[in-house]
């Protein structure tokens, strides 16, 4: 029986967080049992952002190779690759671009919000635009069946089906319409109680040390009706509790609630004891991250292997794409 595929990218920005960890990168780890899974650090996105600021994205990239693989993605089930080593995703986004009415992409509704969320760039640009075309193309060059995706997403992939959809009605039947596959995304709020995001300046590394983690809890913000010792909190509105609740075991989460309603715990006690169980559980990625820092040619074989295996499913994608079209594309002899 053949495995339905499912396909994802994260962009280079540096470490991953644990924003990222939980909403993203846990879900693709999950998926890798059930599914063939194609993963992807998205470099050529990073560029429809940081055009004019391209000294990290090196650097950020193997951090996130070395991130995703500390992080429990295996090599041996899941092609784990770099975009730009994949020719095919720029010339496959050149065709969608062609068939793509320009009103579906300026009616993405992240599209003008992004543009005033980040007024500092100028992002009136072609590829900006373009973005979800070329996100097509990663997912269609791997004829993936399921993109694992936030509430965020969901408009980009909206589009993505339009576009295929239209290359079939034109060409005949050679992608399948990739669907959502909504993975659990639990709340992760930042050292600041705004969602955990590199843009807010407020996250916790997934590679963290045990100090970081130490400090990062200490300051993070709590509960603030408990001005005194002695009121009465409530988790709810804590945005220290939803890390016990990805953290603490159910019993410890449940002792954690009772005592903080009725003051009988403390914040700092409340924070030191979160503080064990998250050093606890990121201290096995510390160590693989650790382990495979130390050997870099080593990550580069890893991703060069990966590289290798994702061209090798883009050149037989685009020899279908070339004899649907009729076409001299790579893969298409003249
Ligand atoms: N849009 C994702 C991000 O900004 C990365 C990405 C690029 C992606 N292409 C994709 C995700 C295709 C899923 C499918 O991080
Ligand atoms: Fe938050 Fe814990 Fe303080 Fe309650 S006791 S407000 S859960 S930090």
């Amino acid at each position: 029986m053949t495995r339905k595929i499912v396909l994802s990218g994260i962009r280079p920005t540096g470490r991953i967080h644990l924003g990222n960890y939980w909403g993203a990168v846990k879900n693709w780890v999950d998926l890798q049992d059930a599914y063939d899974c194609r993963y992807f650090i998205a470099d050529l996105h990073a560029l429809t952002t940081s055009y004019a600021e391209t000294s990290s994205i090196r650097s950020a990239t193997m951090d996130g190779v070395v991130d995703l693989l500390a992080s429990g993605i295996d090599p041996e089930k899941s092609v784990l690759f770099l975009q730009s080593q994949v020719p095919q995703h720029a010339e496959l986004a050149v065709v969608f671009g062609m068939i793509t009415p320009l009103g579906w992409l300026e009616r993405v509704p992240t599209y003008k919000e992004q543009i005033e969320q980040l007024r500092e760039k100028d992002l009136g640009t072609y590829g900006f635009l373009g973005y979800p075309v070329l996100m097509t193309a990663d997912i269609t060059l791997y004829r993936a069946n399921f993109v694992p995706v936030g509430k965020d997403q969901e408009s980009h992939l909206e589009i993505s089906r339009e576009i295929v959809r239209r290359f079939n009605g034109f060409y005949g039947e050679v992608f399948p319409e990739p669907q959502a596959l909504y993975t659990p995304s639990p709340k992760v709020p930042g050292i600041d109680a705004r969602k955990m995001s590199k843009s807010y300046d407020n996250t916790i590394a997934l590679s963290a040390s045990a100090d970081e983690v130490k400090t990062a809890v200490m300051a993070m913000v709590t509960d603030p009706k408990r001005a005194r010792r002695a009121d009465p909190g409530d988790p709810d509105t804590c945005n220290l509790y939803p890390f016990h609740q990805l953290y603490s075991p159910e019993d410890e989460q449940k002792t954690v609630a009772e005592e903080c309603r009725t003051a009988a715990r403390g914040c700092v006690d409340c924070k030191k004891h979160l503080i064990r169980n998250m050093n606890t559980a990121l201290e096995p990625v510390r160590e693989r991250r650790a382990t495979l820092e130390a050997k870099p040619e080593l990550v580069r074989e890893v991703l060069e292997a990966g590289n290798e295996k994702a061209r090798k499913l883009a050149s037989e994608t685009m020899e279908s794409v070339s004899s649907a079209m009729g076409l001299y594309v790579s893969g298409g002899k003249p």
